[in-house]
């Protein structure tokens, strides 16, 4: 039986009991927005209480099947039995013993794994863990700078890489993100992103007028942007950074906090391209939902600082360790290709629509389980995403006007399939189309006699 299935039992998924949202959740984002921060910037009402697989059961017994998996977070699905096992193991052996103070056996095994799945440049690799991506990325222009004795760090436009001071600055996705709390972190430049000739502009603007290559400590670059819209590069254009890497002795960094853990159907993105980055961060999907972070690095670049130059209380928490290396094993056991076969079925069943719907969709793109669909505008994103709530599927905006689709990675043939034709009805709906041309329906018919079950 999938995942999905013991939370379901007979019921389809999804399975809508009550309007949306329902009287609880009403109840409850009242109450919500009576105590948290009006900082948190939520897409829809949804108001999750359990999850099994891809379902989720919201607080009125609703049932969806969940695209949005906590923002590419949920790589498992949620509660995989393998890896609720080994996180309840672990907290009744050892809850916490700070790995930044003392020798933790469950820190350095984890640390091993890691770098183990993560090529980088020159071969050996050591890892250091934190809670969330922010922290590595702080981690990351911390070690860049220290190591390389230089001031510079370039971001690109279009990227998000966090929100506390120093990863915030390299973020450059929204302005919002910086609305009000300047100055940033001085000394960060951001590039144009994505197209090789882009490249142009470290030596015909950086270099040339604004600081010596020699004084850039790292590029930092999201090998596939979420946030910034699901956007894809050119193919050469992380060749062309790593290039321009080599050629000024410069780190370069790669951001896989969203991109990484095996969503785009190879373990990084960036292998995707074969190219090799000196330093690479990992968050999100690595740990199934439990806050690990680690950054992975040339081991050279590592063994140049010294005790105390960073740690954290609570990076590289046993239970939490446990959860990332019960990933690792699902990841390594079949979860990464699932990925890569889903996102080929995504792929085809999605491309239909920029022909059935010119100019309302722009776009289709990604790679694996990391696919944006553009809209021509914000507000047709906005009412795609929500139209898709209506219907019981979850997916989230990103970028401008684009909506991402980042299932769990044991996604199976049959819950794509429900997930596309859902998609489709929503697209239809709002580019004005009458409803009784459901798109897939025969494709998802046959998947679903086949009775696959998720991968996992
Ligand atoms: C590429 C990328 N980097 C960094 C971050 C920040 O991670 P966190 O929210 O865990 O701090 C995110 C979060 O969405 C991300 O997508």
């Amino acid at each position: 039986m999938s995942a999905s299935n013991r939370l379901a039992g007979d019921r389809p998924v999804p399975d809508l009991v009550t309007e949306l949202p329902g009287p609880k959740a009403r109840a409850h984002v009242a109450y919500d927005e009576t105590w948290t921060s009006p900082s948190l910037p939520r897409a829809y009402p949804i108001v999750p209480v359990r999850g099994d697989g891809l379902t989720l059961e919201d607080i009125d017994g609703n049932l969806f099947l969940d695209f949005a998996a906590g923002i590419a977070v949920n790589s498992t699905g949620h509660a995989h039995p393998a890896v609720v096992a080994a996180i309840k193991e672990q907290a009744g052996e050892l809850l916490h013993f700070s790995a930044s103070d003392f020798y933790l056996p469950i820190y350095a095994e984890t640390c091993q794994r890691i770098a183990e799945i993560t090529p980088v440049a020159g071969g050996r690799a050591r890892a250091y863990l934190g809670n969330s991506g922010t922290e590595v990325v702080e981690t990351a222009i911390k070690l860049a700078r220290f190591a390389t004795k230089r001031p510079y760090v370039v971001a690109f436009l279009g990227a998000f890489h966090g929100r506390s001071y120093g990863s915030v600055s390299l973020t450059a996705s929204k302005s919002k993100y910086h609305a009000g709390f300047g100055p940033l972190l001085p000394g960060v430049y951001h590039a144009p992103y994505g197209r090789v000739e882009d490249l142009r502009w470290f030596d015909e603007v950086l270099f040339d007028k604004l600081v010596p290559a020699a004084e850039v400590a790292a590029i930092v670059v999201e090998p596939i942007q979420g946030e910034g819209g699901y956007i894809v590069p050119e193919d050469g254009f992380l060749h062309g950074l790593r290039a321009i890497c080599d050629q000024h002795g410069i780190l370069l960094v790669a951001d896989e906090i969203q991109s990484g853990a095996g969503r785009t159907g190879t373990m990084w993105a960036i292998e995707g391209w074969g190219v090799k980055p000196d330093i690479l961060l990992t968050a999100k999907g690595i740990a199934s939902g439990l806050p690990l972070a680690a950054l992975v690095a040339r081991a050279d670049l590592l063994e140049a600082w010294g005790p105390g130059a960073h740690g954290s209380t609570y990076g590289g928490n046993p239970v939490a360790c446990a959860a990332a290396l019960a990933t690792i094993d699902l990841l390594q056991g079949g979860l990464v290709e699932n990925a890569r076969v889903r996102g080929e079925q995504a792929q085809a069943g999605l491309a239909p629509l920029g022909g059935r719907f010119p100019g309302f969709v722009r776009d289709v793109r990604g790679r694996g389980l990391m696919i944006g669909i553009e809209f021509d505008t914000a507000e047709h994103a906005e009412e795609v995403q929500w139209a898709a709530f209506q219907r019981g599927l979850l997916v989230l905006e990103c970028g401008k006007s684009s909506v991402r689709l980042s299932p769990a990675l044991t996604v199976s043939e049959a819950e794509m399939a429900t997930a596309l034709r859902i998609f489709g009805e929503a697209v239809a709906e709002v580019a004005g189309e009458p409803a009784d041309r459901p798109i897939l329906h025969a494709a998802e018919a046959a998947h679903a006699m086949t009775g696959v079950e998720a991968a996992g």
